[in-house]
């Protein structure tokens, strides 16, 4: 087989989108250009890697198998890239960090620390909600992820760095804010502005709730933690988020935290990465580091 990298990388991208006009924007290349590659990959290979039905295209059991091991072979020669990277020492590089974007409340005042101490490393910061992590980690993108509970299912390598308590926040004029001790049953009566499906903070209610064996009354749904927060303001319900996304709100008196049983619920931040990954100095640094600062930032 007489394969070249470049057409493996085209080959995966149309692969990714099931589109030959997806992967030429992708890659900025022209339409044509795109199927020249994938025919002349197909031509080494001596098999078809596409099929058509109507407009669709999908992966033959041959762009199957090859997929799996293009995937492989970029994976390999990332890894050999990191280690070439290694043997430059650890203030150069690149390094990608994805976050929770609940985490994003501290992130940055991490990642500003970090670059004082190491200013020849490029960081990059991707902030999404769990699930895209927990794809960004299948895919094995970044260098690292920081999330909540890491999938049990995966094989990865995770270690907890800092608490992440969970409060229960109403505006501050809502009836229940000078109540003490107030149960999970009577919580339950109020409608809840929650995060959208896919957010670690979400899920975390959602169990609490299956287990305490009550209904979970879901009001608005909103991605951002910033316009949760608006809505609880404007008294458009209650909700219940990590406390460090609303350190600001507490110190102006714009939302308050309801005493009830059970809260704050401890969850843990965690540092993680595919198992076995062949980690660069610059992220075994970075490692490092917020394992010994994360709590002192
Ligand atoms: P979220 O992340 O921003 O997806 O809610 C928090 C978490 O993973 O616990």
């Amino acid at each position: 087989m007489h394969v070249t990298l470049r057409q493996l990388h085209v080959f995966q991208a149309v692969a990714r989108h099931l589109s030959f006009t997806r992967a030429a924007e992708e890659l900025h290349l022209s339409q044509p250009a795109v199927s020249m590659q994938v025919r002349q990959l197909e031509e080494s290979v001596g098999l078809p890697l596409f099929e058509k039905t109507g407009r669709q295209i999908s992966l033959t059991e041959a762009g199957h198998e090859l997929n799996h091991y293009s995937q492989n072979i970029c994976r390999e020669l990332d890894e050999a890239a990191e280690v070439m990277e290694s043997m430059k020492g650890v203030n150069s590089g690149h390094l990608k960090i994805a976050v929770a974007s609940t985490i994003n409340y501290f992130a940055p005042r991490l990642l500003a620390a970090f670059s004082k101490i190491y200013p020849g490393i490029e960081l990059s910061l991707l902030v999404t909600n769990r699930e895209s992590l927990v794809q960004l980690l299948k895919e094995n993108e970044e260098d690292l992820v920081l999330m909540g509970q890491p999938p049990e299912e995966m094989d990865l390598e995770w270690e907890p760095f800092m608490e992440n308590p969970l409060v229960v926040i109403a505006a501050p004029d809502h009836p229940l804010v000078d109540k003490k001790n107030i149960s999970m049953q009577e919580l339950a009566e109020e409608t809840f502005v929650i995060r959208e499906t896919g957010s670690g903070t979400r899920i975390a209610i959602e169990r609490l709730f299956d287990s305490a064996g009550l209904k979970l009354k879901k009001g608005m749904q909103m991605t951002r933690n910033e316009a949760i927060k608006q809505a609880v303001r404007a008294g458009m319900g209650v909700s219940i988020v990590s406390a460090h996304t609303i350190e600001l709100e507490l110190e102006t008196g714009r939302l308050a935290i309801l005493d009830v049983e059970g809260f704050p619920l401890i969850r843990h931040w965690h540092l993680v990465h595919r198992k076995g990954k062949r980690l660069s100095p610059a992220a075994r640094a970075f490692r490092e580091f917020v394992m010994e600062n994360a709590t002192s930032i």
